[in-house]
């Protein structure tokens, strides 16, 4: 693994160049967007992005049309030394730290909505979130131009809308999803577990837990009601406040009565204050 320090861009005129030298030169080029306050899981990308490319560039912004008015974005964690150590540490190449200024110019007018997709699960509970993931992504999709941009599973409706805008603007890029990173107590890695309290980290892992016990409970294409009900009222007694929780199809991410074909159970719940996601899959292992 290489232990060279990834070279930092701020400028666009200078990243292009250098991503055109690297494609010219017929080298493989791998985006992995991020926001920083990087884990393991965006590690995990960055990995994959070196044993799939020649060359991996991590985008850091922490971009502000994602984020509700009253979400975290002022005390979204923010540590550039700590994050480009450990880009240096998993290989990357490059990093690409944008200004906000870069990003969205005063004037800036034009937003992506994925319509469908964003309709359900986190879309209602999030407005704008995916129409601002879906721009600012499209965006450094067309700053570093890579072959293959890579996203973390436990963003799942996130990684369908992605493809989903890319399959749609004709973008010349492939879209992969990389499956989600857990602590050994199944907990799904996350910049936001920071926020927790040591109880609410102990009562944490009860989430996938519960996932995969509904995931287990629907295979065969049995009844996802019962499993439904019986994992949100575990979630509701180990202390979480459940915003959503549905088996639904991985490619449409429509509710299904029973898990027929490829499906996911998803859910968005609250403990405290901090907001969680996660998923598993109800057909594959995981
Ligand atoms: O998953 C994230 O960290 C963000 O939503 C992304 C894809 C980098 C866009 O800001």
């Amino acid at each position: 693994m290489s232990e060279s320090i990834p070279q930092r861009f701020s400028d666009l005129v200078t990243l292009r160049r250098r991503v055109a030298d690297w494609r010219r030169a017929g080298e493989r080029v791998v985006l992995v967007p991020t926001m920083g306050a990087l884990h393991e899981g965006h590690l995990a990308l960055v990995a994959e992005g070196r044993r799939i490319g020649r060359r991996v560039v991590a985008s850091i912004f922490v971009n502000p049309t994602q984020f509700g008015p009253n979400e975290d974005f002022s005390r979204y964690p923010r540590d550039l030394e700590a994050d480009l150590a450990l880009l240096a540490r998993a290989g990357a190449d490059a990093a690409w730290t944008p200004a906000a200024e870069i990003m969205y110019p005063p004037g800036f007018s034009t937003r992506i909505d994925v319509s469908g997709l964003t309709e359900g699960l986190c879309g209602p509970c999030r407005p704008g979130h995916f129409s601002g993931v879906a721009t600012v992504v499209t965006k450094l999709l067309n700053q570093v131009v890579p072959d293959v941009a890579l996203f973390g599973e436990k963003d799942f409706q996130q990684l369908r809308v992605i493809q989903q805008a890319v399959a749609d603007l004709d973008l010349a890029v492939e879209i992969r999803g990389v499956p989600t990173v857990r602590e050994a107590d199944g907990l799904a890695l996350s910049s936001r577990n920071r926020y927790l309290s040591p109880e609410e980290r102990a009562a944490a892992p009860r989430l996938h837990a519960v996932l995969a016990e509904i995931a287990a409970g629907t295979r065969g294409g049995m009844p996802v009601a019962g499993p439904l009900a019986e994992g949100r009222a575990a979630l509701e007694a180990a202390g979480f406040h459940v915003q959503y929780l549905a088996v639904c199809d991985a490619r449409t991410l429509e509710p299904v009565e029973r898990a027929n074909g490829p499906a996911r159970v998803l859910v968005a719940a609250f403990l405290g204050r901090t907001r969680l996601i996660d998923n598993v899959a109800v057909r594959e292992a995981f």
